[in-house]
């Protein structure tokens, strides 16, 4: 989390921004201190927060990733620009089968010769279930992307037995009728799969079999005892709440869910979706500050509620379900064509704040999913002959690949503005990573019209050699891309710092990852 000091800040309103510009300008480039010390460590970033997910929702999975006898896809149906699109994330972990839809998913529709699974009807998003891609083809593709694989079990109408069985069928080595089921189909070996969610948004009355807090908190402990006992080793991730609907008591939710789950959870799950419905820039560029506080809010209650356990097992928060989403939403989201959200420059930036978020809180959020991989909210938009890369791909692109090692605490002098929902707001918002002297620096310029020039100073090491640049940025606020138009992507280039110190401007409205070889 980055210090801050108000020494010398000015400050905007939102609103006000755009007359306070000329003055501005008349007194030189906005400028900005950044000092960094190798030893101020937040904690270690796990790589499991460049995570991502594909729910049965849309064209995520089928016309997404998955196009049988497509000539872009392989053997397997899985389309092969998509998958090249998708490594080059960096995808430490993919969560599946959703989302809304997990909670009515029934594993063993998704088994099998595939022309023999039952077609269902699929009441969270009002479409037809094939299950012509089921739990081997979910696991098949996240082996060949060399990602985690995340599966959430079904908690809403799903049985205990159900959960457990799929643990088994999936984890086990015995010989048992799961495990001979699974030889069957084709599978000698378990496949191991090590995180596994205990159903996905509980707390809300969207979600089919939603229960309240208490049931959800009893419901879930038998379920987490009985998927543990048949593979100890697994992981377990608690459905909280974030309140992303009125009238949900989410901090209560999330304290009695510990309550009852704490003792076998090693994550609970919170997810946020944010968007700019009233057009208003600085706000919505502020929105990371929301994760922020709700971060420090499930922490103090993971604290609060395992205060009595003193070598208690650690909770992480799981940012299981997070980006921009709000044109493609309302009450009509039933469908094959539905959260195709285009995204402009603007969103790709409150998703790299996003990610900076993460960084930030390193030592407890140990798992973010961006929701989703593929045409649904997604960074990649395909149709039957090609695809394009959304703007929200580069920043995600860039931080997935770079930012490893330790997150470091960066104090920050910069001027800020004022917003309504979060008051004074940085106009910098910076993540460090240190790994084998590598550092890794990611700053969002979130001003729309001025570059800002930084100071940034090493305290305690020496920068060695040329400093590798690479700026997420387009002709404006509002730019996107789409099929033969990239106007927002990256641009690589290079900075020169002297000893400690490396001065650089950040271009308005930017995102930007600075690499450098410390001595
Ligand atoms: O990601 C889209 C949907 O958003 C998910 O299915 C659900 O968990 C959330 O409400």
């Amino acid at each position: 989390m980055s210090e801050s000091t108000k020494l010398t800040r000015r400050t905007f309103t939102a609103a006000a921004a755009a007359p306070l510009l000329a003055s501005a300008q008349q007194q030189g480039a906005l400028r900005a201190r950044l000092k960094i010390d190798t030893e101020r460590v937040i904690g270690d970033i796990d790589p499991l927060i460049f995570g991502n997910f594909i729910e049965h929702l849309g064209r995520c999975i089928d016309g997404g990733i998955f196009e049988e006898n497509h000539a872009l896809s392989d053997a397997n149906g899985f389309r092969k620009d998509v998958f090249e699109a998708a490594s080059k994330l960096n995808v430490t972990q993919l969560r599946w089968p959703g989302g809304n839809f997990s909670s009515n998913y029934h594993w063993r529709d998704g088994i099998g010769p595939r022309d023999q699974r039952p077609r269902r009807l699929e009441m969270a998003w009002g479409t037809v279930e094939t299950n012509r891609f089921g739990t081997h083809e979910f696991l098949q593709y996240a082996e060949q992307m060399y990602t985690e694989p995340y599966i959430c079990v079904n908690l809403g109408t799903g049985s205990w037995t159900d959960a457990q069985q799929w643990v088994e069928y999936v984890n086990s080595a015995e010989d048992t009728e799961m495990t001979r089921l699974r030889r069957k189909n084709g599978r000698q070996q378990p496949w191991k799969v090590n995180y596994w969610g205990l159903g996905n948004e509980m707390d809300g009355p969207w979600q089919m079999g939603h229960r309240s807090a208490d049931d959800y908190g009893k419901f879930a402990l038998e379920a987490a005892k009985l998927m543990r006992w048949t593979d100890p080793s697994i992981k377990l991730i608690a459905a909280g709440s974030s309140h992303f609907a009125s009238g949900i008591d989410w901090i209560g939710w999330n304290r009695t869910v510990l309550d009852h789950l704490k003792t076998h959870i090693d994550y609970i799950a919170v997810h946020r979706y944010v968007g700019n419905a009233d057009n208003n820039y600085y706000e919505f560029l502020a929105s990371s500050r929301d994760v922020d506080a709700r971060t420090k809010t499930v922490e103090g209650l993971i604290d609060a509620a395992t205060s009595d356990m003193p070598n208690r097992r650690p909770i992480y928060i799981a940012w299981d379900e997070y980006n921009v989403w709000y044109r493609a939403r309302g009450n009509k989201e039933r469908g094959r064509r539905i959260l195709e959200e285009i995204y402009n420059l603007e969103d790709a930036l409150v998703v790299a704040t996003f990610l900076n978020s993460f960084i930030n809180h390193a030592h407890i959020v140990k798992m973010a999913n961006m929701a989703q991989l593929v045409n649904v909210i997604a960074p990649i938009f395909s149709n039957d002959k090609g695809l394009f890369l959304q703007t929200i791909y580069y920043p995600l692109q860039l931080i997935a690949n770079n930012s490893r090692g330790k997150s470091l605490s960066v104090f920050l002098d910069c001027p800020t503005y004022e917003s309504k929902k979060y008051g004074a707001v940085d106009y910098l918002d910076c993540s460090a990573a240190l790994d084998n002297g590598t550092l890794v620096l990611n700053v969002v310029n979130r001003h729309r019209d001025q570059p800002i020039e930084a100071d940034i100073d090493l305290q305690d090491r020496r920068f060695s050699g040329p400093v590798e640049t690479a700026e997420v940025n387009g002709p404006d606020i509002k730019s996107e891309n789409g099929f033969g138009k990239t106007l927002v992507k990256s641009t690589p280039g290079s900075a020169r710092a002297e000893g400690e110190k490396l001065r650089y401007r950040f271009a308005p409205h930017s995102y930007t990852m600075l690499k450098a070889r410390l001595a």
